[in-house]
């Protein structure tokens, strides 16, 4: 049996493979390939896409979704994560969809349950589909000619779990990874960094924007958002007429990470993303489960 922890639990041929699988699935169409199976959802963390889009391409497959609302959930009465998992694990999913806070959940969980984990994010460890459905978009953007490219991940690193999965698996297939942000936002890395995306922008192909994740900040490290937009803000301004991909793993805060204008520019491939999201699950889901 396998999991999804982090993108390093697939191999690039099989990473192909589920892209290639996924461009199937963009018809939209309702398959029964997972009829009769049931697939739990439980984020202790809010998503806006992320869960929405397991469900859908659960649902999609024909497969039955439970999601667990934490808040309602015993562990808000003091069940341990080890029980709560156990118990699902009785009622016999065939696989669980996890978020939560504490980099690590999903390891431990996977230790202890009888069907595949899935990581829907864990604190700034790890987003393994978000990076698959970045990598999905990047290559059907580029025709699969993606050797080579060079790709600005721009804004909050040091706490984005979405760049850390991006930056394992871009690398890993062989795109220039330029780390752009403020020090402070900056993890230790052999890549090459910059506090100033003018400095990169004329040889990038990609520029992935982040949210700050202020959520996951102890103390106020930038001293507004405002001055943070100033330098690291996607503006038109700063874009031109260059032809770059725009990516974001969204929510967008408009007009910090990428300005108004450009959200509706036709480089801004949020919501292409958000669609390629659902197809790559479907990939996922059909890959881990044994059909
Ligand atoms: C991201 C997340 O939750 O890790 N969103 C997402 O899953 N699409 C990024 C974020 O919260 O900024």
């Amino acid at each position: 049996m396998k999991h999804l922890i982090n993108t390093r639990d697939f191999t690039l041929k099989e990473i192909d493979e589920l892209c290639l699988r996924a461009e199937e699935f963009l018809d939209n169409k309702q398959r029964d390939i997972l009829s009769g199976r049931m697939i739990i959802t439980i984020f202790f963390e809010n998503s806006t896409r992320t869960r929405s889009s397991f469900e859908i391409a659960a649902k999609r497959l024909g497969a039955s979704v439970v999601s667990l609302d934490v808040s309602k959930s015993s562990s808000s009465k003091g069940e341990t994560l080890l029980d709560t998992a156990a118990n699902l694990d009785a009622m016999g999913p065939d696989a669980i969809v996890v978020r939560h806070m504490r980099a690590g959940v999903p390891h431990i969980l996977s230790k202890h349950v009888n069907c595949p984990i899935i990581n829907g994010g864990d604190g700034s460890h790890a987003h393994p589909t978000q990076a698959l459905l970045d990598f999905f978009t990047i290559k059907q953007h580029f025709n699969n000619n993606i050797s080579g490219k060079k790709i600005a991940i721009v804004g909050d690193i040091k706490n984005s779990r979405v760049a850390n999965s991006n930056i394992e698996l871009l690398n890993r297939a062989g795109l220039e990874v330029i780390l752009v942000a403020p020090p402070h936002f900056l993890p230790q890395t052999h890549l090459r960094v910059s506090n100033n995306i003018k400095e990169v922008i004329d040889e990038v192909d990609i520029i992935m924007s982040l949210r700050t994740q202020t959520e996951r900040h102890t103390n106020q490290i930038y001293a507004s958002l405002k001055d943070y937009a100033e330098d690291f803000c996607i503006t038109l301004d700063l874009m031109g007429e260059r032809n770059i991909l725009l990516l974001h793993p969204g929510p967008v805060h408009r007009n910090v990470d990428i300005d108004d204008v450009m959200m509706e520019d036709p480089r801004c491939k949020v919501l292409e993303q958000v669609k390629n999201g659902v197809a790559i699950r479907m990939a996922v889901l059909e890959k881990l489960i044994d059909v």
